[in-house]
């Protein structure tokens, strides 16, 4: 494992595209993304690895990137929800109404991707626990619900 003690620069790989970007060594993913990639769908909520707001694929596995380093992301694949447009879940979640405010819908759109990603028709009891990570304060989840059982009845 690199230690870093001073700024560094590093290459980022967001949604297929690099991104040279100057870190400093305990800089969150989630900030690099934000102020200076200026990609703004991952959110940052309560920057404790709570709520799931923040979720970003790392080689195709969620992560919370409030919890992570930019600097250990190098060579890595990174996808944030502007990498999931048109896909079938966003769609749903438009179809579904899976939002109110929409705060937390990128990273539930990203956790719920990478459910149906891994599963091609994941049980109820499978769907809850997967996006169990993610809070949602308005919708009762049941919008998201819809959402996402919508693609696995598709299938
Ligand atoms: S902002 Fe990352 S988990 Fe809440
Ligand atoms: S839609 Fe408002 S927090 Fe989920």
């Amino acid at each position: 494992m690199k230690t870093y003690t001073n700024n560094q620069e590093i290459t980022l790989k967001v949604n297929g595209e690099d991104y040279n970007v100057v870190v400093k060594p305990n800089e969150t993913l989630l900030n690099v993304i934000r102020e200076k990639i200026e990609m703004t769908g991952p959110k940052p909520g309560c920057e404790n690895g709570d709520c799931g707001a923040c979720t970003v694929l790392v080689n195709g596995t969620p992560i919370k990137s409030c919890m992570s380093l930019a600097v250990d992301m190098e060579n890595k694949a990174i996808t944030t929800v502007e990498g999931l447009k048109d896909t079938e879940i966003q769609e749903a979640f438009i179809d579904k109404e899976g939002y109110q405010c929409g705060y937390c819908t990128s990273g539930f759109i990203v956790k719920a991707y990478s459910l149906l990603d891994k599963y091609e028709k994941p049980d109820e009891d499978t769907v809850e626990e997967w996006l169990s990570s993610n809070l949602c304060r308005c919708t009762g989840y049941e919008g998201i619900e819809r959402a996402v059982n919508k693609v696995i009845e598709n299938r």
